[in-house]
């Protein structure tokens, strides 16, 4: 009988169950978008209880879309979006607040006060991270600081911490598993990523209980099974790794080098640095890629906050397309002569520059600027921004060499004029895989290699195949000038910010 393997892919806008065969191809999937919480600027919120509703009705639904037995399914691998905070009541399941997500800049003076007490050297030390309120460490010690009663019942006991993974994986099993995998642990700032343990330091720098904390396991482990009457039968849950390290996974970027893209809510670029934890000397960030057979390797990374967002803007915001996939046939039709730039730093921006408290501006309108120029400048942006990352890696890592490729996945990159567009930005061929579900391939992969239906490592890299390549074309001072101009939009941008808080 065939087996099949269920990822759950919960990513910031929506919760997504695709069910995978054993030749790795997709059966069924279901997705199911949630609300977005922004209760004032610089904010953003998630309700976990809708979150979960979400991933149980997708779950049901790629089940029975498909036509199998839950019984047939042999694992389950969760990947998520990554730092989002959650604190739940032990005895209930019930989060004691709106969960803070990534983008969330409230704590923005708090880690000021602690980079002005001395604190970031140890944080950076520790984690290979900057003290940004992008990780989920300083969201904790706001949750316990804010919500009623909150330190007390969790130094008590009372009160459990994880990453939407472990909330899903705690709600799956019914309360009988709270674990989390390494990649998640290490976007905390409170997970010593050289000695792969919680950090008794970073705990007391937070104010962080340790008993609120999940157990730490290796990427693809026994973290526990699914309660039977929710699927109809028990599955074990198998692999979890946080959406970008899933995507490392899904690209097969296993050696030292390697080196990928995923355009989602935003962009993350991770450089696989091998055994190796490489400190960047340029504001990136080290991080675990994964942690397999009690094996870690690391990656260097570049964390952009705001991609498919300012497309998701255009759309919801300004109205000005009904259709994501609209953006690239736009942005080809526009006028060039129009110098527009948009530097969308909706919350803040992330790597190089690491300035929480920027808001975004548009350059260069004109009284002939309408929904063409808009869309070009906002893909052009998330372009521009790769570049920003990619050259910053290329100065931290000597093995990075100079003939690498790029290999990009998520919605954005179903354009091809986006990906010819940084092609030639970035000065580097672009390799789309012919599997665009990069994500939740790689944490199909975790649980389908742990049970057996999968192949390993080696045998996996070689089902990665590639359906295009986009070559530069553009002459170098024509892409001299473009970037020239977005370093100097992103310049004015922040001093601009600067001038005007
Ligand atoms: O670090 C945040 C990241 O994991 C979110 O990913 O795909 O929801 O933009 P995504």
């Amino acid at each position: 009988m065939t087996s099949y393997i269920l990822a759950i892919d919960q990513g910031t806008t929506s919760s997504r169950a695709i069910l995978f065969d054993e030749q790795f191809d997709i059966v069924s999937s279901s997705q199911q978008e949630f609300a977005q919480h922004f209760p004032s600027s610089g904010m953003v919120e998630h309700d976990a209880e809708e979150i979960w509703h979400s991933v149980v009705a997708t779950c049901r639904k790629a089940i029975a879309d498909a036509g199998i037995n839950a019984s047939q399914i042999a694992g389950i691998g969760i990947t998520n979006q990554r730092e989002t905070t959650v604190i739940w009541d032990k005895s209930t399941g019930k989060p004691i607040h709106h969960a803070i997500v990534w983008q969330d800049r409230r704590t923005s003076n708090y880690c000021n006060e602690l980079k002005a007490s001395g604190h970031e050297e140890t944080v950076r030390d520790k984690t290979g991270l900057l003290l940004d309120p992008y990780f989920s460490a300083t969201k904790i010690n706001w949750l316990l600081d804010h919500v009623d009663r909150a330190r007390k019942k969790a130094e008590d006991g009372k009160l459990l911490f994880g990453t939407i993974d472990t909330y899903l994986l705690w709600r799956l099993t019914d309360g009988a598993s709270h674990k989390t995998d390494a990649t998640n642990a290490s976007r905390t700032m409170l997970f010593n990523t050289a000695k792969n343990e919680w950090d008794d330091a970073l705990l007391k720098i937070f104010n962080v209980p340790r008993q609120i904390l999940p157990a730490v396991e290796d990427c693809a482990a026994e973290f526990g099974n699914t309660v039977t009457d929710l699927f109809g039968a028990s599955i074990p849950v198998l692999g979890i790794a946080g959406d970008q390290h899933a995507a490392v996974l899904g690209q097969a970027c296993f050696s030292p080098g390697m080196i990928k893209s995923t355009y989602g809510t935003g962009c993350f670029v991770m450089l696989n640095t091998g055994e190796q934890r490489a400190e960047s000397k340029n504001r990136l960030l080290s991080t675990i890629a994964y942690r397999i057979n009690g094996k870690t390797t690391y990656a260097l990374e570049g964390s952009i906050f705001i991609a498919g967002a300012a497309v998701q803007w255009l759309r919801d915001g300004l109205k000005i397309i009904d259709d994501a996939s609209q953006t690239g046939g736009l942005a080809a039709e526009a006028d060039r002569s129009q110098d527009v730039i948009m530097v969308p730093a909706f919350a803040g921006l992330g790597a190089p520059y690491w300035e929480p408290d920027v808001r975004g501006a548009i350059f260069g309108l004109t009284r002939n600027t309408g929904p063409r120029e808009l869309s070009r400048a906002a893909l052009e942006a998330v372009c521009y921004q790769t570049r920003d990352l990619v050259d910053a890696m290329k100065k931290d890592w000597q093995g990075q060499k100079e003939e690498s490729v790029l290999r990009v996945d998520g919605g954005m990159v179903a354009s091809d004029w986006t990906m010819q567009y940084l092609a030639d930005t970035l000065a580097t061929p672009i390799d789309r895989p012919s599997i665009l579900e990069t994500t939740a391939l790689g944490a199909a992969w975790l649980a389908g290699m742990k049970s057996g239906v999968w192949p390993d490592m080696e045998g996996f890299s070689k089902s990665w195949k590639l359906q295009n390549r986009f070559e530069p074309r553009l002459d170098e001072a024509k892409r001299a000038h473009r970037y020239n101009s977005w370093l100097a939009a992103v310049e004015s941008t922040i001093s601009q910010s600067k001038a005007s808080s």
